[in-house]
């Protein structure tokens, strides 16, 4: 399959690019590198050793997305990652993403109707899920979803969900997915790409990865005193190569009309069990203090994985200590990301 990857730099277009690569595909990317680099599809090109077209173009741009996709016909696919994902930010810049991350998908979905390609994958997130209530657990594609969610992030997400299940339901040629992420960790075993963050980072491991290479001087553990195990928040921290193995898998197994599924790994793993697996795979000490709980957390976000296991025959293998040592090993050698 020849695949289109709408911000195929970034954290998990890259991962997902060399996955597809490796598994015989052939990629194009288009990014506006408003968040990564090209440095990144320098490097998807040396672990794979294939050349990777690139078009630096916002992809709300129809006129070059057109071009692009015309040049290297046929496309088979888009994967459609570009977009716009920090929670906090939505809530500030609420109109900035509404056009982005909508804007994009709906580029897309035209540019594919005038090119001829049927089948589209979409970085949906687990966000979606809102603030499940505990007997939810562990939440399913069937699991109760709101538009009333606590951020435009996540409204763009169940909303860009709604265009694809419509578009499906319009055209019965249309192949689509939703992939509803847990939380992407780890980086490429080869440390040649990996997690770089725009800025003072939002999420639990890149935070860890600075303290422990002392570029930041702590980490606040946001709250104890949660209704979990040990007090702390529970997530579901999915290796991104085991990430983007769930992407070919999508492709692959593609069927006529529109589908979702979670990937995840079905663990629960603790703020404090984060903490404590990256200082053993990193061997450096993380100072780690109690902090008041953050707005809009909520207190346990884990997956029930069986669908893509049975549907897509997929599923997560790597543990959180492999996620964290090559992390690491990413931090290690590029301790100013792609820019060092
Ligand atoms: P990322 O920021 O590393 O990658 C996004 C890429 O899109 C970047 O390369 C950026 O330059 C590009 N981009 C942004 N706006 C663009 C535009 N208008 N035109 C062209 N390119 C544009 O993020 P990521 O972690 O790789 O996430 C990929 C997708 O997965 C996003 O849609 C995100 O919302 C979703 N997602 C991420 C997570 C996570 O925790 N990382 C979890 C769930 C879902
Ligand atoms: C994980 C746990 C925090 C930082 C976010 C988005 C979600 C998705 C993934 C895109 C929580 C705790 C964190 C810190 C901490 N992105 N924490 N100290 O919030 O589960 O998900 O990223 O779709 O939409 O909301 O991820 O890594 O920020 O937090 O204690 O400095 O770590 O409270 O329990 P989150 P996270």
């Amino acid at each position: 399959m020849r695949v289109l990857l709408t911000g195929g730099a970034g954290y998990i277009g890259a991962h997902t690019a060399v996955a597809l690569i490796e598994a015989g595909h052939d990629v194009l990317i288009v990014d506006d590198f408003s968040a990564s680099s090209p440095e990144a599809v320098r490097r998807i090109e040396t672990i794979t050793g294939a050349k990777v077209p690139v078009l630096a173009a916002d992809a709300r741009d129809k006129t070059a997305l057109l071009g692009f996709v015309r040049e290297h016909a046929p496309v088979d696919a888009v994967i459609h990652f570009a977009g716009l994902k920090a929670v906090g930010e939505s809530m500030a810049q609420p109109v900035r993403y509404y056009d982005v991350n909508i804007g994009t998908a709906l580029t897309v979905l035209e540019v594919m109707a005038e090119t001829g390609i049927h089948t589209i994958v979409f970085s949906s997130s687990a966000t979606v899920y809102g603030d499940p209530a505990p007997e939810a657990l562990p939440l399913t594609e069937a699991s109760t979803t709101g538009i009333d969610l606590a951020n435009p992030y996540g409204k763009t997400k169940r909303m860009i969900e709604e265009i694809l299940r419509d578009a499906a339901a319009a055209d019965p040629r249309l192949q689509a997915v939703s992939l509803r992420y847990f939380n992407p960790v780890g980086a490429h075993p080869s440390g040649l790409i990996g997690e770089d963050p725009v800025g003072i980072p939002n999420n639990l491991m890149p935070i860890l990865s600075r303290v422990a290479i002392g570029s930041m001087p702590g980490v606040s553990i946001y709250g104890d005193d949660y209704d979990t195990p040990d007090g702390t928040g529970l997530r579901d921290y999915i290796h991104v190569t085991d990430l983007a193995a769930g992407h070919v898998a999508s492709l692959e197994r593609a069927r006529d009309g529109y589908a979702i599924f979670n990937l995840g790994t079905g663990k629960p793993v603790s703020v404090l069990e984060l903490i404590e697996a990256f200082r053993l795979a990193s061997g450096r000490p993380i100072t780690a203090t109690v902090a008041p709980r953050r707005a809009g957390d909520v207190a346990s976000s884990y997956a029930d994985p069986g669908k893509a296991r049975r549907e897509l025959d997929w599923s997560a293998e790597l543990s959180i200590d492999q996620a964290c040592a090559d992390y690491w090993r990413w931090q290690e050698r590029n301790p100013a990301g792609y820019r060092g």
